[in-house]
């Protein structure tokens, strides 16, 4: 469905665009990745459109290709041993730490569908509301993909969406039905920020950052762009701050701030 030469632009742009590497034979999944992009632009097949992306610079549609092309899987409480450790250790000690400035940051970096940085304000509701109350809370949450951002903003997940990760209790809690769906509540919502980032592009001033979240990202990348992100999150995390990475990702660079987390860690 695709020749040689389409593909390895495909991966160039790809990489170029978002730094996301493509294994040499993951022809097929693109292509299938790609077939209903070119139909919602009414293409005969995928050909033309690759033309296209090569000869203009139509930044709505490499937007589409990259989006279809990037994996967007997350849930609520995903992997969750990491959110034991932040109710238990990681957010205890940046509280203590922080209560002279009564000031907090925290940033969901490739936040997805937005369920890991609402699973983080849960946290703060559900065990700390009374230490954090009156002080400046700021829950950033970023991804490439402006279709993820909007299902995010809105704060309205399936039923499936939901039964991931989210206990019953959770679900009463922090949700209301919503005809077939489920809307969160709006003090939750309110305490999120989504914008649209692209880690490999240039970032926007950005305040210090307490704990970051970079989970899930790296893994789909080539070393150098992994290297060159996780510098710049150097200088933005606060220099006893915590950065997370997923659990299949590890940093390569020496830094005690930078973790994965393990079940059972202590
Ligand atoms: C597999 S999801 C992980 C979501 C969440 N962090 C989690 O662990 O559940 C990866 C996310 O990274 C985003 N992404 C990929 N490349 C990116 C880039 N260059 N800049 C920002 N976000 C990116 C994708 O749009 C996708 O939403």
């Amino acid at each position: 469905m695709l020749d040689n030469n389409s593909f390895a632009f495909i991966c160039e742009l790809l990489e170029d665009q978002a730094g996301i590497a493509i294994e040499a034979d993951q022809d097929q999944f693109v292509a299938c990745r790609l077939l209903p992009v070119a139909q919602k632009h009414r293409f005969d097949s995928l050909e033309p459109m690759i033309t296209q992306l090569r000869t203009r610079n139509d930044r709505h549609l490499i937007q589409e290709v990259i989006e279809s092309l990037v994996t967007h899987e997350t849930s609520f409480f995903r992997d969750a041993h990491y959110f034991d450790e932040l109710t238990e250790r990681i957010l205890p000690r940046l509280i203590a730490r922080q209560a002279p400035e009564r000031r907090l940051s925290i940033w969901c970096a490739a936040c997805s569908t937005g369920q890991e940085a609402y699973s983080v304000a849960m946290i703060l509701r559900e065990q700390f509301a009374q230490h954090l109350n009156d002080w400046h809370i700021e829950l950033l949450a970023t991804d490439l993909s402006e279709i993820s951002l909007q299902q995010a903003r809105s704060g309205c997940y399936t039923d499936v969406e939901v039964r991931r990760g989210l206990t019953p209790a959770r679900l009463t809690q922090h949700f209301r039905q919503d005809g077939d769906g489920w809307q969160i509540d709006d003090r939750l919502k309110r305490m999120v920020h989504f914008q649209q980032l692209n880690l490999t592009a240039v970032w926007p001033p950005f305040p210090t950052m307490d704990l970051i979240l970079l989970r899930n990202v790296l893994v789909y990348m080539n070393p150098a762009t992994r290297e060159k992100i996780l510098t710049r999150m150097q200088r933005v995390l606060h220099p006893e701050g915590r950065l997370i990475l997923g659990s299949s990702e590890s940093s390569g660079i020496p830094d005690a701030r930078f973790a994965t987390v393990r079940p059972g860690m202590k």
